[in-house]
C-alpha cells in the first residue's frame, strides 16, 4: 500500500469518517516507528486510516540542542510509513502547526505538564515536556484520532501524554508499544545514527545495565548492579539510573517497577528503560 503525503490539516479531511489511529514522529523513521504503524494498522483494521505525523517540533528543543541537526528524511520516512501500512503521512510546516510565529508566540496558550515534567528528562531539558505536550495536543486536535500510539522507549513522554489525556479528558485512547531493539539489545532511536562505530559498541552497555538491574529484588540492589555493569564502559557518562513505580513515582519495595536510564555516549544522549518486579 502506498500512503500519500499531506502538509495541511485541511487535507486530512480525506480520512474523516473512518476510524483513525495516529503515530506521531519527528521523522527519521526506523523499525521502532514501523512497529507503531503496524500496531496502529492492526487496531484500525483494513477500513480504518493510519495517520503518521512527521514534524520536528521546535518548541521541545532548547537553544543549543540538536534541532537544526535533527535528521530530516521525508522521502525515506514516506517509504517506511507506506511499507508499514500508513494511509497518510502528515508533514506540516511550523507555520501550519503554530501559526505565523512558527513556535510559541508571546501570548500562546501552552500545556502545563505539571511536576512530573521537572524530573529525569525534564530536569535535564527544562521546558521540553511543555513543548512535547503542546504539540501532541495540537496534533491530536488536527488528526482527531480514536487512538494514538507512542513507544515505551520515551517512557516519561508516554507517561505524561497519558496523564494529559486523562487529566484533560481528551477523547482518545493512548496505547504504549514496547521498545524495539537491535540484536544486542540497544533500543532503536533516531539519534543512534549520531553514534560512531566505536560509540555504537559502547552504547550496548545500556540495555545490559538495565537487564542486570532488573534481575535484582530491591531498588538499591538494582541500582548497584546497573552501575557495576555501566562501569565496564568508563567512557559512558551517566545522567541518571533510577527505579520508580510504573507512573514514575517513588520506587516500590514490592511489585511492578520501571528502571530508567539516560547516558551520554560521545555527544549523543541516549534513553532507555524496562519494566522490573521488586520483591521484599
Ligand atoms: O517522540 C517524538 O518523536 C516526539 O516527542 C513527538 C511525540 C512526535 C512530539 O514531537
Amino acid at each position: 500500500m502506498s500512503a500519500h503525503v499531506v502538509h495541511t490539516a485541511a487535507d486530512l479531511r480525506a480520512v474523516e469518517g473512518r476510524p483513525r489511529a495516529v503515530v506521531m514522529t519527528m521523522g527519521a523513521l526506523h523499525d521502532g516507528h514501523a512497529e507503531l504503524i503496524r500496531e496502529a494498522r492492526r487496531r484500525v483494521g483494513p477500513d480504518g486510516a493510519v495517520i503518521v505525523t512527521v514534524f520536528v517540533n521546535p518548541t521541545q528543543f532548547a537553544a543549543g540542542e540538536d534541532f537544526d541537526a535533527y535528521p530530516r528524511t521525508l522521502e525515506s520516512d514516506f517509504a517506511v510509513a507506506s511499507e508499514a501500512g500508513a494511509d497518510v503521512v502528515f508533514a506540516p510546516t511550523a507555520v501550519e502547526v503554530y501559526g505565523e510565529s512558527g513556535g510559541f508566540g508571546e501570548q500562546s496558550v501552552t500545556i502545563d505538564p505539571g511536576p512530573l515534567a521537572d524530573i529525569l528528562e525534564g530536569a535535564a531539558r527544562p521546558g521540553h515536556f511543555r513543548g512535547v505536550l503542546t504539540v501532541v495536543a495540537k496534533l491530536l486536535g488536527m488528526t482527531a484520532p480514536q487512538s494514538a500510539l507512542f513507544g515505551e522507549k520515551d517512557y516519561q513522554q508516554l507517561t505524561l501524554v497519558r496523564r494529559m489525556v486523562d487529566d484533560l479528558s481528551m477523547p482518545v485512547e493512548v496505547i504504549g508499544v514496547p521498545t524495539v531493539r537491535e540484536p544486542d539489545g540497544l533500543a532503536l532511536s533516531s539519534r543512534n545514527r549520531y553514534l560512531s562505530a566505536d560509540e555504537r559498541q559502547v552504547a550496548a552497555v545500556i540495555p545490559r545495565a538495565l537487564d542486570a538491574a532488573a534481575a535484582r529484588m530491591t531498588p538499591q540492589d538494582a541500582i548497584a548492579s546497573g552501575l557495576e555493569v555501566l562501569a565496564t564502559e568508563p567512557s559512558i557518562e551517566l545522567d541518571y539510573l533510577v527505579v520508580t513505580d510504573p507512573q514514575l513515582g517513588p520506587a516500590p519495595l514490592e511489585g511492578q517497577a520501571r528502571i530508567l536510564i539516560a547516558a551520554r555516549v560521545g555527544t549523543t544522549r541516549l534513553l532507555d528503560n524496562r519494566p522490573a518486579r521488586m520483591r521484599p
